[in-house]
């Protein structure tokens, strides 16, 4: 039988967290074995809005690819290329949004998310949503579209975006009386929601993050400042897993269940200290990051990562490019030599 096909990116925003690797890369590793898959690195969509700094971005980019094969994604199983390598797209987005009303853009729930997060200040908001910003989830409807994905597992803040891919799908299809485009369905994996290590959302910017490249040492350094029950102020204080926001949290994340019963125990009777109790988490994060993180010691230089990057290019490409004749066709436009 045809295996489906699936189409998922993420954005290089740097070296990759434990909460990218659970909620994201572990997920690609599995679903490559059932699916024809196609995974990228957006760079197009940090541009949205981190324009005007992009001195990082190609660095990035590599950084995140070498996490992306650390973490078991195969690229001889799934075409793994980056957006930009693919102009196509840009092609295909432009198209796209020849026939996106302007308020379906307007009206995605997730898009008002991310200008509130620009500015505070709601005025200065609206002046800082550049044109490409708005355009965020048109150019995600043709990342998913120039391979004709069907399925794109992503996280529940994307599902709005894919709403509007939906729409935009079906009304090319009834506009040009085609049925080029599948109307693509998310797939919702429940993963846990990492906290950082100071209990907010764990993210490379509030500084708050571990890395899948920390080593050993930085991370226990970093597990030991994870904020505790506040009322197990000594060692022998009994304290509670439900009050310990960060650290038992891990625990539930990272460890088996016999090991959380074990630590609820020794908390609630205050058989153990928060630090102990700490350096024993750690020690559960570092092996289940152990694996990776040899393979990401073993990633070949940068030289050949961009040699395997550039087989996946050339794939995505060529499958692009016949996607976007097919919308040429449809839309009755010369295909220019
Ligand atoms: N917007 C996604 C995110 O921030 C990344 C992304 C870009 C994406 N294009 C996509 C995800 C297409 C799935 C399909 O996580
Ligand atoms: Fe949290 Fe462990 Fe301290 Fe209990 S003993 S409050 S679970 S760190």
């Amino acid at each position: 039988m045809q295996k489906k096909r699936l189409l998922s990116g993420i954005r290089p925003t740097g070296a990759l967290h434990v909460g990218h690797y659970l909620g994201v890369l572990r997920n690609w590793a599995k679903l490559q074995e059932e699916h024809e898959c196609f995974y990228f690195i957006a760079d197009w969509h940090t541009l949205t809005t981190k324009y005007k700094d992009t001195n990082e971005l190609q660095n990035n980019t590599i950084e995140v690819a070498k996490d992306i094969i650390a973490s078991g994604i195969n690229p001889n199983k799934a075409t793994l290329y980056i957006q930009s390598a693919v102009p196509e797209v840009a092609e295909l987005h432009l198209l796209l949004s020849m026939i996106t009303y302007q308020n379906w853009v307007e009206r995605d729930p997730t898009l008002k998310d991310m200008v509130k997060l620009l500015a505070e200040d709601e005025n200065k908001a609206k002046e800082e949503v550049t044109y490409g910003l708005l355009g965020y989830p048109v150019l995600m409807t043709a990342d998913i579209l120039s391979v004709l994905g069907e399925y794109v597992p992503v996280g529940r803040d994307q599902v709005a975006h894919l709403e509007l891919t939906r729409d935009i799908a079906r009304r090319f299809n009834y506009i040009y009386k085609t049925e080029l485009f599948p109307e693509p369905q998310p797939l919702l994996t429940e993963t846990p929601s990492v906290p950082g290590i100071d209990g907010r959302k764990m993210s490379k910017s509030l500084n708050n993050d571990i890395k899948v490249i920390d080593n050993e040492e930085i991370t226990i350094k970093k597990v030991l400042q994870m904020i505790t029950d506040p009322k197990k102020a000594r060692k022998n204080d009994a304290g509670s897993p439900e009050e310990c926001q960060v650290a038992y949290k891990h625990y539930e994340i990272f460890a088996d269940k016999s090991t959380q019963e074990l630590v609820r125990k020794e908390c609630t009777t205050g058989a153990i200290g928060c630090v102990d109790c700490k350096k024993r988490l750690a020690e559960i994060i570092n092996n289940s990051l152990s694996q990776i993180r040899i393979k990401r010691e073993l990633i070949p230089k940068d030289s050949e990562i961009l040699e395997i990057l550039d087989i996946g290019n050339g794939h995505a490409k060529k499958i692009v490019k016949q996607t976007l004749d097919k919308v040429k066709d449809a839309m009755k436009l010369k295909k220019w030599n």
